[in-house]
Order: C-alpha cells, then structure tokens, then sequence
C-alpha cells in the first residue's frame, strides 16, 4: 500500500497567505532570516524559471496557463521540499488543489488586512499587478471579498493591521517555536 508518512511538524514549509500587498513576501523574507530557513516567493520562482515577469506571462501566456504554472510550481514545493517559508501569490489560494496540496503538508498562514488598510495601498502596488489593472476601486474591493472564503482555511490568522513587516514576523517565529515545542517536544532528557 502506497502509505504516505506524516511530515514531523517540525519539517512542514511554513506557507503564507493572502491577497495581494499585505506583506507575504516582506515578512516571509524575515521568518526566513530569523529561522535560517531558505525562502521560496512561488512568483519569483516562476520569473526566473519563464525569464520573465509575471506581468509579461499574463500578457504572452493568458492568465489560465499562469495558474497552470503556478498551481504546479506550488503542487512540486509542497511536495518535494521541505523546512522552506513559501510565500505564495495572492490568487494561488483560489485553486483548490493548492489550497489541499497545502493544507495537507505545510503550515499555513494567512496573513489578515482589513479592506480600509489595504486600499491605502493600492497606489503602491499597482504597477507589475495585473490583476488589478483596468479595475475601478469597487471591483477591486469585490476581488478582495470574494477571495477571503479560500483565505479562511488556514492553519492560523495573523491580523496585519498597525503592525509593521518585523511585528508580524517576530509574532510568527515565536507563535511558531512555541507550536513546535508543543507538538513536537524535544525528548532529550
Ligand atoms: C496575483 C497576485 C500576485 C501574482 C499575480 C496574480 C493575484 O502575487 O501572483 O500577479 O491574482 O492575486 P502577490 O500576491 O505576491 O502580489
């Protein structure tokens, strides 16, 4: 029988989630640092292996062959590596083979904000977002509602609000350690 053994909890990628601009890649980046784990962002992962930007995959390839892309860049990361911080584009989680791919061998977060401290951000982010482009605000706060059913399976919820990139990921690490101790411990004694 072709059994698969359960990832040690300790080993599990710590997968990050949610919409676009709240900071998957920032905080990913410092949970990486201060864990001395490798950091996978799935975007720039599928730039360099295209050798080109999202944006121009979306414009050349159409945005259905980008989520084939994407879905098996997610599905090989969550297979075949482990102890990795993955910070995952902000459509990914609408797939739901990814959703379970995830859910079923890493860690995952969703890293929370509310509508009315998101959009406070849209100037900045806009450019090499294609998703958003050609939307009135209206239809981006409705791209932003109706994507937070997949955001809400998760592991755990991390509200971003008033929180700067380094808060939320010292959050992270020690709410991590400490789930780690807890359902892992170290037996040494
Ligand atoms: C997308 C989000 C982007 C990128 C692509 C599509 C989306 O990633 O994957 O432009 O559909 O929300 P970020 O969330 O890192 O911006």
């Amino acid at each position: 029988m072709n059994q698969k053994r359960e990832i040690p909890v300790r080993e599990k990628n710590i997968v990050l989630i949610g919409f676009m601009g709240v900071g998957k890649t920032t905080v990913g980046q410092l949970i990486a640092k201060k864990l001395y784990r490798d950091f996978i962002d799935v975007d720039h992962h599928i730039e360099k292996k295209y050798s080109m930007p999202v944006s121009q995959i979306f414009k050349e390839m159409g945005e259905p062959e980008f989520r084939k892309i994407e879905r098996e860049t997610v599905i090989d990361l969550c297979e075949n590596f482990r102890c990795k911080i993955v910070s995952l584009g902000g459509g990914a989680f609408q797939q739901e083979e990814i959703r379970k791919v995830c859910l079923s061998n890493c860690i995952v977060l969703f890293l929370d904000l509310t509508w009315n401290a998101w959009k406070e951000r849209l100037d900045l982010i806009v450019d090499g977002r294609p998703v958003l482009h050609n939307r009135t605000l209206e239809e981006v706060q409705e791209l932003f509602e109706k994507r937070q059913p997949a955001y809400s399976k998760h592991n755990s919820k991390i509200s971003t609000d008033n929180q700067n990139p380094e808060e939320v990921a010292d959050y992270i690490v020690s709410a991590l350690k400490l789930g780690w101790d807890l359902y892992q411990p170290h037996t040494d004694m």
